[in-house]
């Protein structure tokens, strides 16, 4: 059984370090046929909002949504990014949460923390923090954080209920869970769901928005809500698919519409005290 962590750990090492020696992140099937953008990853952020960015943090947002611009943050509130990649979200968060508040960003992958760092001194902020470790076991003591962000980083764990649960177990009572992910629609071919690049593309390790739900639920959460941002054709998963070796043409009624990028919304009710005791 392959280790997914470690895979996923290596493929985004890779990627950060092609953006450090000047290229793209874009890792990935499309990545490997066409040099890059693939439909999930790209065109997500607009130029108001990249223009005062370093360009390495730019070039490094390998997203599937912005969540930053749906989740609503306020200034003097405390912002946490799960997978933050090369920082992009948390260096847009800072800014909205202003100098009274902090963003942290949490990553395992070393290639990817020292990009970030190396972007956050660019950015010169500092109301910044990255941290190294993992989304499963975030560190960070229990109600500490006003929102949670992430941007396609909860469809790549291996053991999602535990990342739920410890994103519950940051968030201050009333705090906010506002991700972007990748979500299906309906069954999905076990063959799709099996293939760990496809994993690491984001599309394999992507919950069904009916279990996503109720995973929240079982965590503790309230007010869930899933909007979908870009729902997904066969076409645009084509070069995807194909990088995979997948004949597409043979599976195009199980692919087209069936996967999305939504915004994930839940909140931690203010009067509970962990999953279960509020029902
Ligand atoms: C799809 S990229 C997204 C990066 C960033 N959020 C963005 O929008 O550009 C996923 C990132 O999450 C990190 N990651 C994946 N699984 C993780 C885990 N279990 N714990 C911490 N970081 C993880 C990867 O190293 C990678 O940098």
């Amino acid at each position: 059984m392959p280790d997914i962590k470690e895979i996923v750990r290596e493929k985004y090492g890779q990627a950060a370090l092609r953006v450090t020696t000047g290229g793209s992140s874009c890792c990935g099937a499309a990545a490997a046929l066409d040099g890059c953008c693939d439909p999930i990853t790209s065109n997500l952020y607009d130029a108001g909002q990249t223009g005062s960015l370093p360009e390495a943090a730019v070039l490094a947002s390998l997203g599937c949504g912005n969540p930053t611009a749906l989740a609503e943050l306020k200034p003097g509130e405390t912002v946490l990014d799960l997978g933050s990649g090369g920082g992009i979200d948390v260096l847009l968060s800072a800014k909205r949460v202003g100098p009274g508040g902090k963003a942290y960003g949490l990553e395992m992958t070393d290639e990817m923390l020292a990009l970030a760092r190396a972007n956050q001194r660019q950015a010169g902020v500092e109301n910044v923090e990255f941290l190294k470790g993992e989304i499963e076991n975030i560190p960070l003591p229990d109600n500490s954080v006003d929102v949670i962000i992430s941007n396609c980083v909860v469809n790549l764990s291996a053991d999602k209920d535990r990342v739920l649960r410890e994103a519950f177990r940051v968030l201050k009572p009333g705090g906010r869970f506002a991700v972007s992910d990748v979500v299906t629609r309906g069954e999905m071919l076990p063959e799709i769901r099996s293939s760990i690049l496809m994993w690491v593309g984001c599309v394999a390790g992507a919950l069904e928005q009916n279990q996503y739900k109720d995973k929240l639920a079982a965590a503790g959460f309230a007010q869930i809500d899933i909007e979908p941002t870009r729902i997904y054709r066969t076409e645009d998963a084509r070069a995807f698919l194909t990088g995979e070796g997948i004949d597409v043409d043979a599976i195009a009624p199980q692919v087209d519409g069936k996967f999305m990028s939504a915004f994930i919304r839940a909140v931690k009710p203010i009067a509970c005290c962990g999953p279960g005791c509020c029902s």
